[in-house]
């Protein structure tokens, strides 16, 4: 898969995707443009007892620096765009918030710039992806593409906006494609000539759900997830991430994870015990 890329490269995608091929990553990075999410008041806290489950994190470069222990040994992708926020009408304003030579200060293994194609400031943002891929190359530093819907373009995840919009991260450049998945993923991932993770997206209604979102994506040519929301905003974290880890390094099947998501949801592994939120914390964080 990366068999073409220099061994600096080489050597930090190693910890992002295991020796199978396949990846979990645990992204915690909305507060970028969302603030203190619902599920993610406390970001060191709310991690802490997912971090063993997980190949990478993917975050913003502060809560990189404030919550995360210097002598965590995985895979580390810092977020390298924003300069939005959802009090904007949008949120496809993006900028380079890092560059490259930062990032590799910091020993990220990758970092990741979205596009918002098709947006207003669609093409800023493709420029922003070219402009990251020309710094990273000085370094050797991955880059992980990251196909942004944004409210305008919010009913776009279908495959035909997803493959075209993965398609360009891709012939930028990107060592990886963050995108969705949707109905007939096969054809994104088909017409996408890099690795592909797929986001969760919004809590979705149920464990099984989640299970069978990540299984279908894996079986229709993802390496693997970037997931967030649907990991910390349940009630169960660490079950329903150790269920996911199960299909995507362990090939299980959707029966076979779900029986130790429900093994594992038990009232010790409950998100109020393991983050340590309060009723206060929920009540002053925004829901997404
Ligand atoms: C969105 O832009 C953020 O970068 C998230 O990393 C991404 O959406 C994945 O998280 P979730 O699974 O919550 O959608």
């Amino acid at each position: 898969m990366f068999e073409h890329m220099n061994w600096g490269k080489k050597n930090r995608l190693g910890s992002i995707v295991a020796p199978d091929g396949r990846a979990l990553m645990l992204a915690i990075d909305h507060g970028y443009f969302m603030g203190s999410t619902h599920g993610m008041e406390k970001p060191a806290q709310a991690i802490e007892k997912l971090l063993p489950y997980v190949d990478s994190l993917m975050l913003s470069p502060g809560i990189l620096t404030t919550c995360i222990d210097p002598a965590f040994d995985k895979g580390v992708v810092l977020r390298a765009s924003g300069g939005n926020s959802i009090l904007d009408p949008d949120i496809d304003d993006e900028e380079l918030i890092l560059s490259a030579a930062q990032a590799v200060r910091m020993n990220a293994s990758a970092v990741a710039v979205s596009i918002f194609v098709g947006s207003e400031h669609g093409h800023q943002t493709i420029m922003n992806l070219t402009d990251m891929i020309a710094q990273a190359a000085e370094f050797d530093l991955p880059v992980l593409g990251v196909t942004g819907v944004g409210k305008a373009l919010h009913d776009r995840k279908e495959k035909r906006y997803l493959s075209h919009a993965a398609r360009l991260c891709a012939e930028m450049g990107a060592d990886i494609v963050k995108t969705y998945y949707c109905e007939g993923f096969e054809e994104v991932a088909a017409k996408t000539p890099a690795p592909i993770v797929v986001a969760g997206g919004p809590k979705l209604d149920t464990y099984r759900d989640v299970i069978e979102l990540t299984w279908r994506a894996i079986r229709e040519g993802a390496i693997g997830v970037d997931m967030g929301r649907n990991i910390w905003q349940s009630d169960y974290p660490a079950a329903i991430l150790q269920g996911v880890k199960a299909v995507i390094h362990g090939n299980a099947s959707v029966n076979e994870a779900m029986e130790i998501v429900n093994e594992l949801s038990t009232p010790e592994n409950a998100r109020r015990e393991l983050f340590k939120v309060t009723d206060q914390d929920i009540a002053d964080s925004a829901v997404h």
